[in-house]
């Protein structure tokens, strides 16, 4: 079946030129198309335009179904890239979140055996099929909030055999999900109690145990380390990023979240396709991104949440770097994946402007994932993974509203997901 969206009030972030990712000045433009129409065929976008350019004859042929969707008022742009998510997870953790009103701070919970650790117990109790039934209702949740991909990491195993549990889980929601979905194995994402007057020996399991397995079982797009102070150091992340090195696996790092740790530097050494947090970042970490085709990934719902200071982002930008935005959707730092709040806090964060906003959760995230020449923007060719807005006066309502669901209609993969 065919679609054809018509009379889209305005049709945002269209390429006619497909580019990979936007950076410093050029993440302030964004090209739109005003009286527009969208047509998809099999899946995917194959021709978009002004309305008086629109010839409708071409479009029904007798075989090929045409449906039509009359957008008037509306607004139409690519579905939302979250790069960054901790989608499976065994329980929320809002007990947690009342000592966090009460003063304690998300190290001081980690070190008394919560945080991650507290996930891992429970994960470790979980079966692979409350995991992936857990896991599909937050995916239903966050499509309909407009997202189209998202990244999913394993990370609350903390052991061999729940690490590849959590990585199977994500395998299936590949294959149950209309989302499109990569993985990213997490095993170092907290030391486990038993290794924490030694954690090089955990460091070892991850090395000469985990890796080998998850690259045998062909199970993880991506590889990431919780790099930061008083989690896994630079020597642990370099050894880690080797040895993933060695089985192809490319890295995205958690990274400056909790200080100035030297993440950035190590991920950009091993060419990462990402470096994600980044509240600490300095002239000296800019200048190492600069030289990089590391895309820095800002995570404001969890510098929102724990009360963190926010990532340099206005600097960033000024100094020409690009920048994604993610929802880092998890149980202790950010347990909400909806990207619409995270495009307002961006705005009113990091001071981007609506167009700046817009490009970190669509084209930035998609590189961020490895999937920029397949999501992210209105390109022929690309996959129709699209958003109507409802009825809205401009696209910088988008993040103006920031309480409100500006999504009436989703369609992945050239259908629609609800109507
Ligand atoms: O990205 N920073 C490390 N990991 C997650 C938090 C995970 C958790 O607390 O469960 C994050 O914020
Ligand atoms: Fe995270």
């Amino acid at each position: 079946m065919s679609i054809i969206i018509k009379n889209i009030k305005e049709l945002i972030q269209v390429e006619y030129q497909p580019r990979d990712k936007v950076s410093g000045v050029e993440m302030a433009e964004l090209l739109t198309v005003r009286d527009a129409y969208v047509l998809i065929k099999n899946g995917l976008i194959s021709d978009f335009g002004n309305m008086n350019t629109l010839d409708e004859s071409v479009y029904g042929t007798e075989n090929d179904e045409l449906m039509v969707i009359d957008a008037t008022g509306r607004m139409v742009l690519p579905a939302w890239c979250d790069s960054h998510t901790h989608i499976v997870f065994p329980a929320s953790r809002e007990i947690e979140y009342i000592d966090k009103i009460k003063g304690l701070s998300y190290e001081e919970i980690a070190k008394r055996g919560g945080g991650i650790l507290n996930s891992a117990r429970k994960m470790h109790e979980a079966s692979e099929e409350e995991l992936t039934e857990l896991a599909l209702a937050r995916l239903e949740e966050i499509i309909s909030f407009g997202t189209g991909a998202v990244e999913i990491k394993s990370g609350y195993g903390l052991n061999t055999e729940d690490e590849l549990k959590m990585l199977r889980v994500i395998k299936k929601l590949k294959e149950l999900s209309p989302l499109t979905i990569k993985s990213t194995f997490l095993g170092a994402h907290a030391i486990p109690a038993e290794y924490k007057n030694n954690p090089a020996l955990y460091v070892d399991i991850i090395i000469n145990e985990m890796i080998p397995q998850v690259a045998t079982e062909d199970i993880a797009d991506y590889i990431d380390i919780f790099c930061d102070r008083g989690f896994f150091s630079v020597e642990d992340t370099d050894r880690i990023l080797n040895a993933g090195m060695k089985y192809g696996l490319k890295p995205k790092i958690h990274a400056n979240e909790l200080d100035f740790s030297g993440g950035i530097q190590v991920g950009v050494k091993y060419n990462a396709l990402s470096v994600d947090h980044l509240e600490y970042t300095g002239d000296e970490e800019i200048k190492v991104l600069l030289a990089s085709d590391t895309m820095p990934t800002l995570l404001p719902g969890a510098s929102f949440f724990l009360g963190l200071i926010y990532a340099p982002a206005r600097k960033m930008i000024d100094a020409g770097l690009p920048i994604a935005m993610a929802s880092d959707y998890n149980p202790g730092s950010s347990p909400s994946g909806n990207m619409q709040f995270i495009l307002s806090l961006g705005c009113i964060a990091y001071k981007m402007l609506p167009e700046e906003a817009i490009n970190a959760v669509t084209i930035n995230g998609a590189y961020a994932m490895g999937l920029s020449d397949q999501l992210g923007s209105i390109a022929v060719g690309k996959k129709a993974n699209l958003i109507i807005t409802k009825e809205i006066p401009t696209y910088a309502f988008l993040p103006y509203a920031y309480g409100s669901n500006k999504v009436e209609k989703i369609i992945l993969n050239g259908e629609i997901m609800n109507n």
